[in-house]
């Protein structure tokens, strides 16, 4: 499964990339919004420093709109994914974007059918947000594993974009599910290298050595 970080912030996605284990980048307005920077400036940052996809989200609703930002947005980096919302407008657009041979990520999923649409649209990826269907008490994973199936049954090269993740709990899922990517916010990613007894081993062992180090030295 490949690891996206889920964020706009330049300091912790390079903090990402040299711990060795992101392939991505996801961004949407409200990340990108938080940052106060220029927003072409910025893709431009995070692409040259993943070297991987990174997904851009256009903001106009319409057709034209949405397939004029998303050629200007191409041109920013190889590395560029536009991100587009699950609407008429927005599936229209993705097949045409397919068509072009541009990459697009369907975000804002919250069923396995829009899912299955924005595959059959040609998406390149499919975003469900599993963090904000638990908000509502519904149970965000039970829709990734449908869309896994879908896609299974008929072939669909679709990657399924694990998004809105709020804890490890959603990562453990996500990869038990099967699926291809998980974007995930920076502090997800640190509390995933965390375990207690990993630290109490290490302290065990460093104090042990130390010990052994003294008696040879003593010896
Ligand atoms: C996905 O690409 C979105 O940027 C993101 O995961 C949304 O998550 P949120 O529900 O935490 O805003």
């Amino acid at each position: 499964m490949k690891i996206f970080l889920d964020t706009a912030n330049i300091e912790e996605i390079k903090k990402g990339i040299d711990w060795g284990i992101v392939d991505g980048v996801t961004t949407n307005p409200t990340l990108v919004a938080k940052e106060n920077t220029v927003f072409e400036d910025r893709i431009v940052e995070i692409c040259n420093a993943v070297k991987g996809p990174v997904s851009a989200e256009v903001v106009s609703t319409d057709y034209e709109g949405m397939i004029e930002e998303a050629h200007k947005l191409i041109k920013l980096s190889e590395h560029v994914v536009v991100k587009i919302p699950m609407t008429h407008e927005g599936i229209k657009a993705v097949k045409t974007l397919s068509k072009e041979g541009i990459k697009t990520n369907v975000t804002l999923i919250f069923s396995p059918l829009q899912a299955y649409l924005a595959a059959k649209a040609g998406a390149t990826y499919v975003s469900p947000f599993i963090g904000r269907m638990d908000d509502i008490g519904n149970t965000g994973m039970d829709i990734v594993e449908e869309i896994i199936q879908i896609f299974d049954n008929y072939g669909y090269e679709t990657e399924v974009l694990v998004a809105s993740v709020r804890h490890s709990e959603h990562v453990l899922e996500a990869a038990l599910a099967g699926a291809d990517v998980v974007t995930i916010p920076f502090d997800v990613l640190e509390k995933l290298f965390k375990h207690p007894m990993t630290d109490l081993g290490l302290e065990r062992f460093l104090k042990d050595w130390k010990k052994y180090q003294e008696y040879m030295k003593n010896k």
